[in-house]
């Protein structure tokens, strides 16, 4: 099969110098390239985080979710299956300042707009011989939620998580394959976790 993984957390620049980003190590998206390769895959990996290329991938540098949904876009129709680990920023500056933001005394006020859920883009596009995954990472309601988007962004699977997985070594996640039951996995480090969801991805 032919993976494209995203990985880490995407940064929506104010100006040259400053950024919006969020919590992701883009450690996941890393082992899910890992496990790919490792069970024989290829593996195109669309990477925002600053994590070196891991070997035997198709590498994307990107940094913003616009970036970051131009290369989906790019690689999508030749891929078998598209995993969504990259935490995309929901929101992008209206306006990117194209010098420094001086300071001043004054409260500053910068303005958000809404970016493109590439997830929800796929499950759209996707042929009938494609599998897209997504991540779901909920503090309350965890199953219902995650249920909720893997039912409206129209997924294959959904891997819930909850803030403690950010940067932990060890975390619970649970996963539904589309008209399946849940399935936990109790405080399982990255590797484990992701050589499940390759597995899981090759019985689809
Ligand atoms: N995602 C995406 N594009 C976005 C935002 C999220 O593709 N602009 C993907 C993520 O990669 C993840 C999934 O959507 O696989 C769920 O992300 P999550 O942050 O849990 O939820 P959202 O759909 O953004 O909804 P909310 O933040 O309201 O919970």
């Amino acid at each position: 099969m032919h993976l494209l993984i995203t990985a880490g957390g995407t940064r929506e620049y104010i100006d040259p110098v400053r950024f919006i980003t969020n919590a992701s190590s883009g450690r996941m998206g890393y082992a899910l390239a890992r496990a790919a390769v490792k069970a024989g895959h290829k593996v195109t990996l669309i990477n925002a985080s600053d994590l070196q290329p891991p070997v035997g991938v198709d590498f994307v540098g990107v940094d913003s979710a616009a970036e970051m949904f131009k290369a989906v876009k790019k690689h999508f129709p030749r891929c078998d299956c598209l995993i969504m680990a990259a935490a995309v920023a929901d929101y992008t500056p209206l306006k990117q300042a194209k010098s420094k933001i001086k300071k001043t005394n004054k409260p500053l006020t910068i303005k958000l707009k809404p970016t493109t859920d590439i997830l929800k883009w796929a499950g759209r596009h996707k042929k009938k011989n494609q599998v897209v995954v997504g991540f779901a990472l909920e503090d309350k309601a965890v199953r219902t939620r995650a249920e909720k988007k893997l039912k409206e962004k129209n997924l294959d699977m959904i891997i819930a998580n909850t803030p403690a997985a950010i940067g932990a070594d060890k975390s619970t996640v649970q996963i539904k394959v589309t008209g399946g039951k849940w399935l936990k996995i109790p405080q399982a480090g990255k590797t484990t976790i992701a050589q499940k969801i390759i597995s899981l991805v090759e019985g689809l």
